[in-house]
């Protein structure tokens, strides 16, 4: 599939939940990755066309780059922690409007920023759009861990039923550090029917930082598709 058409689903799908969503005032969480790049882009088009005196809080230090690129107003979570609304990028998007992050490495902010959010919204291209896990995104649930616990966890993963793979770094020998100094296992539980479950499990485990299984916590997802349209649900 073209990445031309890829590209435009994602910036279709940005454009529309900021005109949608965003109101004069309020406060933003700024989600990761490369489709939340079009939504900063119409988000400070927004704010300077009419004056909508935005505060925006990042979730990874690419979010915070964004937010002082585009001349948007940077705040912090110790200033506001509570968010009105909160616009993020995923893997991908099961049935129930859950969601797999962390194929860019920042799930833990991430996941903070949308549980103080009042309104958690996702926006990606059509690939992103399944039934159950797994269907499409085949690189396995990102587990943030503490460096420590790499050996032992990545045992237990394998006990759980999975394939768990260590992410390494690009441009550098040895793994991905994240932006909060850990390291990311991606795990491959093949097709997942039971999110929930599986979490709940994965974050009992002592060395476990946080899962890329955001469960239960957004409002919307808005899917830009290969004809132009957008789809939400
Ligand atoms: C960052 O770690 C992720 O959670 C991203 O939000 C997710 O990977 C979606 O990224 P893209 O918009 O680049 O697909």
């Amino acid at each position: 599939m073209s990445d031309d058409l890829i590209e435009k689903g994602k910036e279709n799908a940005a454009v529309k939940a900021v005109d949608e969503n965003v109101k004069k005032g309020m406060v933003l969480g700024i989600g990761s990755g490369s489709t939340v790049v079009y939504a900063v882009k119409r988000i400070a088009e927004l704010n300077n066309e009419s004056n909508l005196d935005l505060k925006c809080i990042p979730t990874s230090f690419q979010a915070y780059n964004l937010i002082i690129d585009n001349g948007l107003n940077l705040v912090s979570i110790d200033r506001y922690p509570v968010i009105d609304l909160d616009i993020d990028g995923a893997d991908e998007i099961d049935k129930n409007l859950n969601a797999i992050k962390g194929g860019g490495g920042c799930l833990v902010q991430e996941k903070i920023i949308a549980s103080i959010s009042k309104n958690f919204i996702l926006i990606a291209d059509y690939r992103k759009d399944s039934e159950f896990f797994g269907e499409n995104w085949k690189k396995g649930i990102p587990i943030e861990i503490i460096p420590l616990a790499r050996v032992p966890l990545m045992k237990k993963f394998e006990e759980l039923g999975g394939k768990p793979i260590l992410r390494m770094a690009k441009a550098k020998s040895g793994p991905l550090v994240t932006d909060n100094g850990n390291f990311i296992i991606d795990v491959d539980f093949g097709i997942v029917k039971n999110p929930s479950e599986i979490n709940n499990k994965l974050i009992s485990i002592p060395g476990v930082v946080d899962t890329g299984l955001f469960i239960g916590m957004a409002s919307k997802a808005y899917f830009g598709q290969k004809d132009g349209s957008v789809t939400t649900r």
